[in-house]
């Protein structure tokens, strides 16, 4: 299947992140995006999205934002369930980070958790490497952290 990549930066429009909270409702939950997603998501420095598109059905998604100067933040990214397993997060990821080199940005950082175990391993796969853990308090699992420096070859797999 030929799919479409469309990517959106900083105006991003109301229809993108409405498809992207589509998206994130079907794969995490009715109770999530957070009410305030829109304004996160428009209040964030240099935002990008990149969409995956099958004719006019959006399949997936990458956002991210960034965080300081020379950092850019993957924040989050998710695939249609009957479209995955066909390289659609991979290409995303590598768009964003083409796209992330050519802006100048010198590293990206990401975080995920341990019931995301695909994503950390396309994430491993793609040049990242773990730069240690957060806790949410309490006793949850911890937060993965994730850095790759960009024009680095030593990063590469
Ligand atoms: C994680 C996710 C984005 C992967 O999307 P995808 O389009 O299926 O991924 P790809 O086809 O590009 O696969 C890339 C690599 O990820 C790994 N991977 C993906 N699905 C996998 C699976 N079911 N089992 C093991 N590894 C898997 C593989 O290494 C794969 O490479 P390969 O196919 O060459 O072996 C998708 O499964 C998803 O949306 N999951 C739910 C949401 C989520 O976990 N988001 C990340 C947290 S924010």
């Amino acid at each position: 299947m030929k799919f479409i990549f469309t990517m959106h930066q900083n105006d991003i429009a109301d229809s993108v992140i409405e498809a992207m909270a589509r998206l994130i409702s079907e794969t995490f939950g009715e109770q999530y995006p957070e009410p305030n997603f829109p304004e996160r998501v428009r209040t964030k420095s240099h935002p990008m999205v990149i969409l995956a598109k099958n004719a006019n059905e959006v399949v997936g998604f990458k956002l991210g934002y960034e965080r300081w100067q020379g950092t850019f933040f993957s924040w989050l990214g998710c695939v249609r369930p009957e479209y995955r397993r066909q390289g659609i997060a991979r290409e995303l990821l590598q768009r964003q980070h083409q796209w992330c080199e050519e802006q100048g940005y010198e590293k990206i950082l990401t975080n995920s958790r341990n019931s995301f175990p695909k994503m950390m391993i396309l994430n491993i796969q793609e040049g990242f490497q773990i730069s240690g853990t957060e806790m949410d308090g309490g006793d949850p699992p911890p937060t993965i952290l994730f850095s790759k420096l960009l024009n680095d070859d030593s990063q590469k797999r």
